[in-house]
């Protein structure tokens, strides 16, 4: 670990972060934190506090519009919630992600996806879940000049056919995940997301390629690590998953500041003289 400040401590005084940086952070050994955002607030909120890259991700179809699962997402919900990460936001690197069934069919819809958030919602690149599969949809992109983020391991939109949230890569999967990896940085990806994956498999995928990893579940030595934010700030209730680190309670912080506002109230105590007009 470098014992340098972090380039994008200041968050306010810096320019936008750019692809270049982060690779760069990885030629250092610095390591970075993105988190998800689907709002001003919390976009503007997570910017302020130094985090450098921010994920619209398709979970905003459980976060935000209370969906059992990322599936049912669609490109027209998700593009107003990119919009308002990208108008709030001066310095953080802006990614979309792209929804279920709006990029597998071809290298062709993918790209047509991906140039609705860049045109429409203003990100500055996209992130897309799948194996070497993917490869013609992450050329495609990569040539066009829209910056990539692959997304590998568990992949979420999949989980059907994965028989449920369950860690990947365990043994001779091991390679799999590595050569998809390479093959990624080859054909011009810029970061590879590594999702539940374990430690030494995300490490490995780490040494194998320049440019950087992600981690969620995938323990320490990834590049960077991203959480749902509603996740590490304690607003989701229920079984948590191992990876997650709840470092807030908001949830309580909000039930409290809900159920005083009801009380005062109901005993006519707000609004005061000093509320009103
Ligand atoms: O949509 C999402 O939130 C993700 C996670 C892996 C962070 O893709």
């Amino acid at each position: 670990m470098s014992d340098q400040p972090s380039p994008y401590d200041n968050a306010q005084q810096l320019p936008r972060v750019r692809i270049p940086h982060l690779k760069q952070m990885k030629v250092e050994g610095r390591k970075w934190a993105m988190l998800t955002a689907y709002d001003m607030y919390s976009a503007s909120i997570f910017e302020e506090a130094g985090i450098p890259v921010l994920l619209v991700g398709d979970s905003a179809s459980n976060n935000v519009f209370g969906n059992e699962s990322t599936l049912s997402i669609t490109v027209d919900e998700l593009i107003p919630l990119v919009r308002a990460v990208s108008r709030t936001t001066r310095r953080a690197l802006v990614i979309a992600d792209l929804p279920f069934g709006s990029y597998q069919a071809s290298a062709e819809q993918c790209f047509h996806t991906a140039v609705r958030f860049m045109k429409e919602a203003g990100a500055h690149a996209v992130k897309l879940e799948g194996g070497v599969e993917m490869l013609p949809q992450v050329e495609k992109l990569a040539q066009s000049g829209i910056p990539v983020m692959a997304h590998i391991g568990f992949t979420p939109q999949m989980e059907h056919q994965l028989g449920g949230y369950r860690v990947q890569g365990r043994g001779e999967d091991a390679q799999r995940l590595i050569d998809a990896a390479r093959a990624f940085e080859a054909a011009g990806a810029f970061a590879v997301l590594i999702e539940m994956v374990p430690g030494d498999v995300a490490r490995a995928i780490t040494e194998a390629v320049s440019i950087p990893t992600v981690g969620i579940g995938a323990g320490s030595e990834c590049d960077a690590q991203v959480l749902v934010w509603q996740d590490m700030a304690g607003l989701r209730t229920g079984r948590l998953p191992r990876f997650v680190k709840q470092y807030a309670d908001l949830r309580s912080v909000l039930h409290t500041a809900a159920s005083d506002f009801a009380r005062e109230v109901d005993a006519g105590t707000f609004p005061g003289p000093e509320h009103t007009f």
